[in-house]
């Protein structure tokens, strides 16, 4: 009897290692990054003498390589420093302890991060589990006296790498003591190196004048990939992750120029680019990506970032963007500001049945809805009707937005999408 094909097989498999394709992939090989490797390598020299370490910043949009090239080089360091070591005697040794926290995993819903969270993040890496500290248990001097009681019972140098660093907000205690701690007299026995990277501007230029002396000791900056260089980066993963003759190089320079212009340089866009594309021909059944398997898995990007951005707004304007989607469905957007509030209105409501929180006045939805004006999801026009008509806005979604991408932003929230009559409002 012939076994029927699973309905998860495709005809024609594209992806040979689709690891090599994953966000959290450490690539064997830095490309196009002669620059920040040199001079991440003459930071890290130090630690490779035994000498006391440096202190340094990383910073550069989203997907250029901070994380990869930083990893990369801990590796090799940590790999060099076990073959220096071996052919040392055992005092002679030296002991690098290295750790990493990547400070967005400590971000859950309306609580950023803080110098408190992080410090018990470095606790719990140095602990076994079981002896783990929670994260709401103790006072904030606490857990930097355990912090530093495990960091003083180690012995050389620690290198504190801090991935994500602008998570931490505001309370950047942590980022100032940590690269001093030798010198304040919180450490005896060790020595730290911090190694901060950031995917923000913003956060590198309202740093305290103190972090800024501390940690910031030495700045690299990463800068974006032009076209030719995300082209570079993609060919050598494509050969690891897909079969032979399953992409062209006009493929390849085509999703090149598409991270390049849409993302920014962004080599992670890339990479997802083209897995994107890899999976949709897969999915079709034929033998090699097409130009047009590419642009499908562009857009379905892009209708996920903005999905994304959308279900990120806070609860009023979610509200406000669902109240458009019912009153665009029924097809009268543009709709006043009246309009707009009724329905608005009736949403707030059917989503706080249970916790009573009342709706916003006109004004104080007014005052969102001009947010989202800004960010671009809404557009408001302005009508003049002459002295006798009187003036008013009307509101509308922009090109990008659309009752579904809004549905799917607040369920991407967890929260039902529930059906409000815009009968009667006007
Ligand atoms: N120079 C490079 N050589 C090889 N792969 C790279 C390079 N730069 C970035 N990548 C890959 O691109 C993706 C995003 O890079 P990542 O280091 O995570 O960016 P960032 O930390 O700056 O946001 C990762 O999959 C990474 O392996
Ligand atoms: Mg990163």
């Amino acid at each position: 009897m012939e076994e029927e094909d699973s309905i998860f097989a495709d005809d024609v498999e594209m992806i040979d290692d689709a690891t090599v394709l994953e966000e959290d992939y450490t690539p064997s090989e830095i490309l196009c990054r002669d620059d920040s490797l040199g001079e991440l390598t003459d930071i890290s020299k130090p630690i490779y003498k035994g000498r006391p370490p440096q202190n340094a910043f990383l910073y550069g949009d989203t997907g250029v390589g901070k994380t990869a090239v930083t990893k990369y080089l801990r590796n090799r360091l940590i790999n060099d420093l076990g073959e220096k070591n071996s052919n040392l005697s055992n005092t002679d040794q030296l002991k690098l302890n290295d750790i990493w926290i990547n400070c967005e995993n400590f971000t859950t819903a309306g609580h950023t991060t803080s110098s408190y969270q992080v410090a018990v993040g470095i606790v719990n890496w140095l602990r076994e589990s079981g002896n783990r500290i929670t994260g709401t248990g103790y006072a904030p001097q606490d857990v930097y006296d355990i912090m530093y009681s495990e960091l003083d019972s180690l012995s050389g140098t620690v290198l504190i790498i801090l991935d994500e660093v602008d998570k931490i907000g505001e309370d950047d205690t942590l980022l100032y003591e940590l690269p001093r701690s030798r010198d304040i007299g919180y450490l005896e026995d060790v020595r730290v190196g911090v190694i901060g990277i950031s995917n923000n501007y913003t956060f590198r230029r309202n740093l305290s004048p103190k972090v800024k002396d501390s940690l910031c000791e030495t700045e690299i900056k990463f800068s974006p990939y032009d076209a030719t260089e995300l082209a570079d980066i993609l060919h050598n993963r494509a050969e690891q992750a897909l079969y032979d003759g399953t992409y062209a190089d006009g493929i390849i320079n085509l999703v090149s120029a598409l991270a390049y212009q849409e993302a920014s340089g962004s080599a992670r866009r890339a990479i997802r680019l083209l897995r994107g594309s890899a999976e949709i021909a897969e999915g079709e059944g034929v033998t090699q990506i097409q130009k047009e398997h590419v642009r499908q898995a562009n857009e379905k990007i892009e209708y996920g970032n903005i999905v994304e951005s959308i279900a990120e707004q806070d609860d009023e304007k979610l509200y406000i963007l669902k109240s458009l989607a019912h009153l665009a469905l029924v097809e009268k957007t543009p709709a006043r500001t009246r309009t707009v509030h009724q329905t608005y209105c009736r949403v707030v409501r059917a989503y706080n049945e249970d916790s009573g929180n009342e709706p916003l006045t006109r004004r104080g939805m007014f005052n969102h809805l001009s947010k989202l004006v800004m960010f671009g999801f809404v557009n408001t026009i302005d009508r003049n009707a002459g002295a006798a008509g009187g003036q008013w806005s009307e509101h509308g979604f922009s090109d990008d937005i659309g009752p579904s991408k809004i549905k799917e932003a607040i369920e991407a929230n967890g929260l039902e999408w529930k059906q409000i009559s815009t009968r009667g409002v006007s």
